[in-house]
């Protein structure tokens, strides 16, 4: 029965119970089952605040593998929830919504990877975490927005790369290594739709203002940009930085940590193309988690990421190529 209802809609919609506020239900089944929260900084605020860890990439995936839970609640995307089977395969990984994807594991097809190494031989696979489990398993080092430049840096120099799903990001560390690269062409739809005009309108506004970006903005954004780096750093970067104003060129779940850190600090949206209710740019795949969804992932302990024995074996390879380098 659920089974046909999850290959269907891709969640439990079972409604939830309304005695009591679900955040407090949630929590009484985390324990009851021993299971540990993971999420995103750019999953809903409501989310964040129960989870057990919230973090970037990098900071999830070691959470994943250290946890000693049973189960693994990953509110996050699909290729985090598989990063997590990947890594510690002996657990229950939960994703609230298996719709949950990310336009840059869309873009890059197994089979159409398959075909791009082959045509590059001998060159050094370095893919960033926002991939299938396929493709992490096709790889030979794995790299997320926080390590990437030394990632590339380990490789000798003698060796051809190819980089891959996200070209922004690629571009980015080519130019900070000095490193040639074969790029493919993806995109995170997200970054890609924060708006350079309204951003430099956002600018003569804030003439104080510093701007920080993620390394999947593009180029151009990039280059009017103070610092660049992950969620996590991008955070980090603004509690240690003396100045009290920031346009943040990332997606829009990252407010929530950076209002709460630095309250006294003033953090601003970039500005999106596409305008929405908060004009700026949110990722629709982040924005799959809902309470509700926790809740009965929880209850039914369902949507289960399951992954081929051979695909974990070959990708978990990958990654710990990533994790023995930082
Ligand atoms: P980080 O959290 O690693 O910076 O990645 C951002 C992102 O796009 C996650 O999908
Ligand atoms: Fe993928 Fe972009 Fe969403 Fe991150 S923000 S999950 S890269 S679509």
């Amino acid at each position: 029965m659920f089974t046909e209802e999850i290959t269907k809609v891709g969640y439990i919609s079972r409604s939830v119970p309304t005695d009591k506020d679900l955040k407090t239900l949630i929590l009484e089944l985390k324990k009851e089952k021993n299971a540990v929260i993971l999420a995103h900084y750019y999953v809903n605020p409501d989310i964040q605040a129960l989870a057990d860890v919230v973090g970037d990439s990098l900071a999830l995936a070691h959470a994943a593998k250290k946890t000693n839970a049973d189960i693994i609640l990953f509110c996050g995307v699909h290729f985090m929830a598989e990063t997590a089977k990947i890594l510690n395969p002996n657990k229950k990984v939960l994703l609230p919504d298996l719709n949950a994807g990310c336009s840059l594991a869309d873009s890059t097809p197994a089979e159409d990877f398959e075909a791009f190494k082959a045509a590059h031989p001998g060159a050094v696979v370095v893919s960033y975490i926002n991939c299938s489990a396929e493709v992490k398993a096709m790889s030979d080092i794995i790299c997320t927005s926080s390590n990437a430049v030394d990632i590339v840096n380990s490789i000798p120099l003698d060796k051809k790369i190819i980089f891959a799903p996200d070209k922004n990001l690629g571009t980015y560390v080519s130019k900070v290594t000095g490193r040639d690269m074969i790029l493919w062409e993806g995109a995170c739809v997200v970054h890609v739709n924060i708006s350079l005009d309204k951003l430099k309108a956002l600018q003569l506004k804030y003439p104080d203002a510093e701007l920080i970006a993620h390394p999947e903005c593009e180029t151009e954004i990039l280059e009017l940009a103070s610092f660049i780096g992950s969620t996590k750093a991008l955070i980090d970067y603004a509690q240690e930085s003396t100045n009290e104003v920031f346009i943040v060129a990332t997606e829009a779940g990252i407010l929530y940590k950076m209002r709460e850190l630095m309250p006294n600090k003033l953090i601003i949206p970039a500005p999106a193309l596409e305008t929405n209710s908060c004009a700026c740019s949110e990722c629709p795949y982040m924005k799959m988690n809902t309470l509700e969804k926790v809740y009965n992932a929880l209850y039914y302990e369902l949507p289960e990421i399951q992954l081929d024995k051979a695909i974990i074996k070959k990708a978990a390879i990958a990654l710990e190529n990533m994790i023995a380098v930082k």
